[in-house]
């Protein structure tokens, strides 16, 4: 656990090379960064005229689906926003990835998707183009399709499988979500391109969750199971994205109940993005299991006939992060998964928009303590390295966004995951002060 060794790098699988890693070792332009996100960090939901988001409504709703009972007024950043600038530029970083608060700019009580996403889009273009030079549409729709509509777990919290939720839905309808966040994104990404690119001399991109499939045996079934989740994670974006179609095996498996591409939203959505971003936190084991192809869909993921483990035999595939639920420490896996793209998708253009590592929030401990996470430095560091190694096999990748500044709101478990580089002080008055991770990033910047 990782809670318990203060080291990672001794542990198999980490690369005692790594410790030898230096700025210079990625090229001058290689972007260094940290990435936040509005609702995780800002606060302040009732003001300035700000309308309540889906999340806004579970969390008044729906407290108990936060066990902490944190607020929406997370840590305070919409009016501390200065001094988390200073913060973050006294880091050494030259790059920031932040989210602009959909419900900030349009303040609407209803959501129609294509359509308020292309007016937000045009009022984010149009305003702060000058100074925002890569655009993000959306952030992980997988989470969106898989949480939000097939699990349940996350806002609008539709489940395909009755017995788990009440808001009953078809494993259908995770499908049309992601068809019509990939056209959302497409579109936004046409109207910069026609109004906007030229002028502004800027990117845009998506961000994908990055979670690789280890085989969980040499199996040809498990490893054909593997690369089938891979083709229902990634490749049910990325396939879009790159040649306009859904993945062959998502198609044979899913059939009528998978939307198709009309000809002219093909031509929207292939090729609708400069790069990709990657956010990378774990990998899992993938097993084969037999299906019953004539037994109606129980759920979406349940398409894939494969089960996923995070240990072999007893063994986890990397340690546990101490406070977070999903993540293994796997760095390897981000290698392979910068490969996968590479190999798979015409070698696109990559950032990792996302990685890092939680310990648990406890409040008894005394605050030496709590500054000290050495295992955060290991991970960096080991993380780095394999995307070093990938890049000299050829994977084009141009920056690192480290999740995240300061200890902020984590979906689902409120503030007891701590992922910041900076720790919050929760019982004094949430100042910010840097963990040993912050002091060592910010040497490892300046080539120490
Ligand atoms: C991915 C999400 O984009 C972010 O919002 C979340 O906090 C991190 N993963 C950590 O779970």
């Amino acid at each position: 656990e990782v809670g318990l060794v203060s080291n990672l790098d001794g542990i198999s699988g980490f690369d005692p090379k790594a410790t030898n890693l230096k700025r210079s070792d990625f090229a001058t332009d290689f972007a260094f960064g940290v990435a936040t996100a509005a609702a995780q960090i800002e606060g302040s939901a009732k003001v300035g005229g700000r309308g309540p988001s889906v999340w806004d409504h579970l969390v008044e709703k729906h407290p108990e689906k936060i066990p902490d009972g944190s607020t929406l007024d997370a840590i305070d950043s919409y009016r501390r926003y200065k001094e988390d600038v200073k913060m973050i530029e006294e880091l050494g970083v030259n790059n920031y990835r932040f989210s602009i608060s959909w419900t900030r700019i349009l303040p609407s009580k209803y959501f129609f998707i294509k359509l308020q996403f292309w007016d937000y889009s045009e009022i984010c273009f149009k305003t702060f183009g000058d100074r925002v030079k890569n655009w993000i549409t959306i952030n992980e729709p997988l989470v969106i399709a898989k949480f939000g509509h097939d699990l349940g777990i996350t806002p609008p919290c539709r489940c395909s499988d009755r017995k788990l939720c009440s808001e009953g839905n078809s494993a259908t309808e995770p499908y049309i979500v992601t068809h019509n966040l990939l056209l959302a994104h497409a579109t936004a990404v046409e109207l910069y391109r026609n109004k906007y690119q030229t002028k502004q001399l800027g990117k845009i991109g998506l961000s994908l969750v990055g979670q690789y499939y280890e085989p969980y045996s040499d199996s040809e079934d498990d490893k054909l199971a593997a690369k089938r989740a891979m083709d229902f994670d990634l490749g049910w974006y990325m396939e879009p994205l790159v040649f306009g179609e859904y993945p062959q095996i998502m198609k044979q498996i899913v059939k009528q109940r998978l939307p198709s591409f009309s000809i002219e939203e093909k031509k929207l959505v292939k090729g609708s993005f400069d790069f990709i971003g990657v956010n990378y936190y774990t990998t899992r084991y993938a097993k084969n299991i037999p299906i019953d192809f004539q037994a109606p869909p129980i759920s979406a993921i349940a398409d894939r006939f494969t089960t996923e483990s995070t240990s072999k035999n007893g063994s986890f595939i990397g340690p546990k992060a101490e406070g977070s639920i999903f993540i293994y420490i796997y760095p390897v896996g981000l290698e392979k998964i910068l490969v996968f793209m590479h190999e798979n998708y015409q070698k696109p253009i990559i950032y990792i928009t996302e990685n890092g590592v939680a310990e648990k929030r406890n409040d008894s401990l005394p605050l030496t303590v709590s500054l000290k996470d050495p295992f955060r430095i290991s991970f960096i560091r080991q993380h780095l390295y394999r995307i070093n190694k990938a890049m000299q096999r050829g994977v084009n990748v141009k920056g690192y966004f480290h999740w995240t500044a300061a200890d902020d709101i984590e979906w689902g478990e409120g503030s007891i995951p701590r992922f910041g580089l900076y720790f919050v002080d929760y019982k004094s008055n949430l100042t910010r002060i840097p963990k040993l991770s912050a002091k060592w990033f910010q040497g490892f910047l300046q080539g120490n």
